[in-house]
C-alpha cells in the first residue's frame, strides 16, 4: 500500500474550511484529521507533503473543453496530451471534453474517434460529452446506449446553421429522449439563423473587423435562444444546462426559470468575467484572439455574471478551452470576421483566475471550490469521486499557495497556443503541487506527470437535479 500524507494545510472544500491533515492510500483519500490531533500525529506515510501556509483543495473539474476540435476548416491547437498537461499545471485534474458527431455519421463514430484521440495521451482523468450535429431516429436511439455507458450529457447548438445547428423540432426530440434516459442536454443558446443574417449584412457593409463578431452576435439573440431552450425543456420535462452564458439578458432568463423551480442550470467562463468587447476591438486584427461564441460582452455584463455566481443562478465556471493560434489559424479570418475560428485558450488559468476573484471579493473561498470543482463534478455525474476531499474520493488534490504572485503570459504558459488572452495579468495565488489519484503530476512547480496516466471516466447521470 502506498501512503501519502499532506500536513498542515487549510483544507478547503465547497462545504468546509478546516486545518486538517489528509491521509492518502492507494490513490484515494483515506482519512482527514485535525492538524496536531493525536489521530493525525499517529499517521505515517512514504511521502509527506508540507502544506503549511497553503490551501489543500480538490483538483479542478473543467466540464467544457475542446481538444483537437474541428472548427472553421482547422483544429484547436491543443491535443489531449498538451491540453491535459496544461490543465494539470493550472490545478485542474479532470476535464470533460466534447466528442463530436459529424453530420451524417453515427454518434458511435464520433465517440470512437474521440477515444482514439485521447487514449494513452492524457495527464489527468477525462470524460466525454457528445455533440449532436444530426438528431434523427438513429441518433436518438444511440443516446440511450451512450447514457448507459457513461456519456450522460449531449450538447446541442442553436447556432452555426449548416454545421452543428439543430432546429427546434430536433431539439425537442433530443430533450424528450434525455427526459426518458436521464441524459442532460447542454445548450449553445444563440439564434444562429438571425445571427447569420446580421453577419451577411455586416460583411456587405464592409464591416469585416473582429469587433463585428461581437456586434452581430447580439445579447438579445443569446437571451431569445436561452428563453426558447428553457421553454422547449419545460415541454419535454427535461433538465437543461446552458453553456458559456455571457449576456446579462440571458442570465435573467435562467434566473426567471430557476425562480419557477425548474431544473435549469447555467455555466459561464473566465473570459466573460475578466475580458470584454474592449479586447475584441483591439487594433491590427489582435481582436481575433478574443473571438469566441457566445462573444465577449461590454464590461457592464460582468457584474451581473458575478452576482449570478454568488446567488447560484449560475452554478459552474468552465473554460470552453478551444485554442487557435493567432498565426495561421485566427488569421484565416483576416478581412472576414466570420472566418475566424471561434474559441479561446484558458484551461490552464481557470483555478487561478477564480482565486483572483476570491482575492478581489467577488466570491468566497468555498464558492471558488464549489463552482470550479464540486458542482461540475455533481452536474456531470462524477461526485464524490471528483470535486471534493473526503474519505473514498480520488486523491485529486492541489496544494495551492494563496500568497504567491504570478503574471500570466504566453512566455510561461503551457497551452499549445501562440498567445495568452490574459497577457500581463497579475494573479495572487499559484498552484504548487498537484496529485492525480495520489500521483504527483506537478511537484513544487515541476511537471512530473506523464501522458497516459489520465484515465477515461464513464460518468453517472446529473446529481444536481432539484
Ligand atoms: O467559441 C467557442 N465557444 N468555440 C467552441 C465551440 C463552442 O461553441 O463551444
Ligand atoms: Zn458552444
Ligand atoms: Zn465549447
Amino acid at each position: 500500500m502506498t501512503r501519502t500524507l499532506i500536513r498542515g494545510g487549510l483544507v478547503v472544500t465547497a462545504a468546509d474550511e478546516t486545518h486538517a491533515d489528509v491521509l492518502i492510500e492507494d490513490g484515494r483519500v483515506a482519512a482527514l484529521a485535525a492538524h496536531g490531533s493525536a489521530c493525525a500525529e499517529g499517521w505515517s506515510a512514504e511521502r509527506t507533503i508540507d502544506a503549511t501556509g497553503k490551501y489543500v483543495i480538490p483538483g479542478g473539474v473543467d466540464g467544457h473543453t475542446h481538444m483537437d476540435f474541428p472548427f472553421g476548416g482547422t483544429f484547436s491547437s491543443d491535443t489531449f496530451e498538451t491540453g491535459t498537461r496544461a490543465a494539470a499545471w493550472g490545478g485542474t485534474t479532470t476535464i470533460v471534453d466534447f466528442a463530436v458527431q459529424t453530420k451524417g455519421q453515427a454518434l458511435r463514430e464520433g465517440l470512437d474517434l474521440w477515444h482514439a484521440k485521447s487514449d494513452a495521451q492524457c495527464a489527468i482523468d477525462y470524460g466525454f460529452h457528445m455533440i449532436l450535429s444530426d438528431v434523427n431516429e438513429h441518433t436518438l436511439k444511440e443516446m440511450d446506449l451512450l447514457v448507459a455507458e457513461g456519456i450522460t450529457s449531449f450538447k446541442l447548438f442553436m447556432a452555426y446553421p449548416g454545421v452543428f445547428y439543430s432546429d427546434d423540432g430536433q431539439i425537442l426530440r433530443a430533450m424528450q429522449r434525455a427526459a426518458a434516459n436521464g441524459g442532460l442536454i447542454m445548450m449553445h443558446a444563440e439564434n444562429g439563423i438571425a445571427i447569420d443574417v446580421l453577419v451577411e449584412q455586416a460583411l456587405a457593409a464592409g464591416r469585416t473587423d473582429p469587433r463585428y463578431h461581437g456586434e452581430v452576435r447580439k445579447a438579445l439573440l443569446e437571451a431569445e435562444a436561452t428563453h426558447r431552450a428553457i421553454q422547449l425543456a419545460r415541454v419535454a420535462g427535461a433538465p437543461l444546462y446552458v453553456v458559456h452564458v455571457s449576456a446579462e439578458e440571458a442570465l435573467a432568463e435562467l434566473t426567471a426559470a430557476r425562480d419557477l423551480g425548474l431544473n435549469v442550470f447555467g455555466e459561464t467562463c473566465p473570459q466573460y468575467l475578466f475580458l470584454s468587447t474592449d479586447n475584441l476591438a483591439e487594433p491590427d486584427f489582435e481582436g481575433a484572439k478574443y473571438v469566441c461564441s457566445t462573444p465577449l460582452r461590454p464590461r457592464e455584463h460582468q457584474s451581473a455574471l458575478w452576482r449570478g455566481l454568488r446567488t447560484n443562478d449560475l452554478q459552474v465556471v468552465s473554460t470552453d478551452h478551444c485554442p487557435f493560434c493567432f498565426s495561421g489559424q485566427k488569421e484565416l479570418g483576416r478581412g472576414d470576421f466570420s472566418k475566424i475560428p471561434n474559441g479561446m485558450p484558458g484551461v490552464e488559468h481557470r483555478m487561478d483566475l477564480l482565486h483572483q476573484a476570491v482575492v478581489d471579493g467577488h466570491i468566497s473561498r468555498r464558492r471558488w471550490i464549489e463552482i470550479a470543482c464540486a458542482t461540475p463534478a455533481r452536474m456531470f455525474g462524477l461526485y464524490p469521486r471528483k470535486g471534493t476531499i473526503a474519505p473514498g474520493a480520488d486523491a485529486d488534490i492541489v496544494i495551492y499557495d494563496p500568497h504567491a504572485e504570478q503574471v500570466l503570459s504566453v512566455e510561461t504558459h503551457h497551452m499549445n497556443v501562440d498567445y495568452s488572452a490574459y497577457e500581463g495579468k497579475r494573479i495572487t495565488g499559484r498552484v504548487e503541487t498537484v496529485l492525480s489519484r495520489g500521483e504527483p503530476v506537478i511537484e513544487s512547480r515541476e511537471f512530473t506527470g506523464r501522458a497516459g496516466h489520465g484515465q477515461y471516466l464513464p460518468r453517472g447521470t446529473c446529481q444536481y437535479l432539484i
